[in-house]
């Protein structure tokens, strides 16, 4: 093989692993540092208007961190922490927090609420794209493991349109929910 073709042959392979090199659990461990002041260590936050990431689906995390990063989805304070993540962090990222464990949430739910709640997800069939038990899949979140005062915020933000990054799915089921019925969903959730 002469040099040209081999070195041809060298670059075409670095950019092919480029392409598919998988997402580093490890390295993202390291960059999470700069997450843990408000999500914890592990992805398990304190602070209730701080979501929980631990377990989150990976591909979620990814999307909703490009989001944050392009300003499909604002923040007055996530998004400057997104601004300068490239994608391969963005997917170190998300590989490091999907692979996590979430804690217990030590909300206390009301369960007349609750009860309520749970009929309503069943009528406007949540379960149809967050699958059963409401784990998600791939970019759909998991809306278990989350903090009441996080998943009652975005139901808001959806319904008065200050979250827009959900292709229409979120800002059409929302609109159908009155204020009382997102605190009752919000207090159902809480419990999963
Ligand atoms: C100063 C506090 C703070 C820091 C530091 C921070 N975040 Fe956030 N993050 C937030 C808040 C607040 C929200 C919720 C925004 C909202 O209400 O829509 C959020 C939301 C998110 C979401 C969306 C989760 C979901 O369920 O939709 C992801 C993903 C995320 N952050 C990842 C990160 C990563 C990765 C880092 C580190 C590079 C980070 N955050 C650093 C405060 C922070
Ligand atoms: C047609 C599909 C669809 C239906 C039905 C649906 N959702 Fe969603 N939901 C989504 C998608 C897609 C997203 C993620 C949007 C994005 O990319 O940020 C989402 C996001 C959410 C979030 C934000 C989670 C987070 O971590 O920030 C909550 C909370 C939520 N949905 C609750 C519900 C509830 C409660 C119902 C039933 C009343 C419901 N959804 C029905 C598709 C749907």
């Amino acid at each position: 093989m002469n040099k040209l073709s081999l070195t041809t042959v060298l670059l075409v392979f670095g950019l092919f692993a480029n392409t598919v090199r998988a997402a580093d659990i490890e390295a993202g461990k390291a960059k999470a540092q700069a997450c843990a002041a408000c999500h914890g260590e592990t992805g398990n936050s304190t602070n209730p208007l701080y979501p929980v990431l631990a377990g989150q689906n990976a591909r979620y995390i990814y999307l909703e961190l490009r989001d944050f990063k392009e300003g499909a989805r604002s923040n007055p304070v996530m998004s400057p922490m997104a601004a300068n993540l490239s994608k391969e962090d963005m997917h170190d990222l998300a590989a490091y927090f999907a692979s996590q464990k979430p804690d217990n949430i030590p909300f206390k739910a009301d369960p007349e609420k609750v009860k309520l709640g749970f009929a309503k997800t069943e009528e406007v069939l949540c379960t149809m794209c967050h699958m059963g038990g409401l784990k998600g899949q791939n970019e759909i979140p998991r809306l278990t493991h989350q903090h009441y005062e996080y998943t009652l915020k975005q139901l808001y933000d959806f319904k008065n349109h200050v979250r827009t990054n959900d292709a229409g799915n979120m800002s059409a089921v929302s609109k159908t929910l009155t204020d009382e019925d997102i605190v009752n969903i919000a207090q159902y959730i809480s419990t999963l």
